[in-house]
């Protein structure tokens, strides 16, 4: 296996990483997931300036310009010989003697990618899956996409032990978004999801449905809306890179609508199929 080591493509075994690297030492990093279908790298762009942004926000200097990023990635598929499945990309503040402010003097960034073989979760896309309700206790930055993942681990165990397949996280009763993913609901015909905030990260999937839903005429506000209308909602449906459109037809022991796909969920899929064949 090829991988991406800052300037280099190096083996994975010959991929080291010094232990006093920021990313393992404090979390003090940013990533990506990017989806590629049949050898094409989906929403490139739109990934990249969300990395841009990420960096900005913490104050991290990009070792290489976006365009430079780019054409290495798209390289990294090539050389890896990719077909369908997903890039992961992350630059972390840098290796320097452990000390919790940023290093001086300054020192590169790290800079780690490679590719993933994936089949699409098409099963979970038809039948729908459970989710289980968790408290967010993340930080009040959640709209930085940041190595430092722990709440995020946790909330994703608490499903897994619950037998569900995501974690719908709410602060005080108002739903944010999944452990790895954006929430939507549908309440008579119209769909509701948490506004861009502080509170989650703008997925670049949550975005392309929104647009989607404009083509489609469907009515959408970005808006909050609490557990118990989730609870209420006609469909669930949660949205990310690796997942795409997942229908949640049962939030912990509470059905949602039918149990089933809903109809503007699955009007989505497909859309959202045409789209990326
Ligand atoms: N997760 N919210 C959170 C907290 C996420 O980690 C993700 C993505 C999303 C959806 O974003 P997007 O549509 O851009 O993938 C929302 C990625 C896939 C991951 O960590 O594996």
């Amino acid at each position: 296996d090829i991988v991406l080591l800052n300037q280099s493509y190096v083996s994975r075994q010959d991929a080291k990483v010094d232990i006093e690297d920021r990313g393992y030492q404090f979390g003090d990093g940013i990533y990506e997931v990017i989806r590629v279908y049949g050898g094409q790298v989906f929403l490139m762009d739109q990934h990249l300036e969300r990395l841009k942004r990420s960096a900005a926000e913490i104050q991290l200097k990009l070792s290489l310009s976006l365009p430079e990023l780019r054409q290495r990635l798209l390289d990294l598929v090539e050389r890896t010989d990719l077909a369908e499945g997903m890039i992961y990309v992350q630059l972390t503040r840098g290796v320097a003697p452990r000390y919790h402010g940023f290093p001086t003097p300054e020192v590169e960034a790290q800079l780690v990618a490679y590719t993933k073989r994936m089949e699409r979760p098409l099963k979970q896309q038809h039948e729908g899956v459970k989710a289980a309700l968790v408290d967010d206790i993340r930080w009040l930055r959640c709209d930085i996409k940041t190595v430092n993942l722990l709440p995020n681990v946790l909330a994703k165990q608490k499903a897994t032990e619950n037998g569900a397949f995501e974690a719908i996280q709410h602060r005080n009763g108002t739903v944010t978004e999944g452990s790895s993913s954006n929430v939507f609901m549908v309440k008579q015909g119209v769909l509701y999801t948490h506004p861009a905030t502080n509170l989650i990260l703008n997925g670049i999937t949550r975005q392309y449905i929104i647009d989607l839903c404009t083509k489609l005429n469907f009515t959408l506000h970005e808006q909050t809306f609490s557990v118990n209308d989730l609870l209420q909602a006609d469909e669930v449906f949660i949205t990310s890179t690796t997942s795409e459109i997942i229908p949640i037809v049962q939030v912990d022991e509470q059905t949602i609508g039918n149990g089933q796909r809903g109809q503007i969920t699955q009007e989505l899929q497909q859309a959202f199929d045409q789209q990326i064949s």
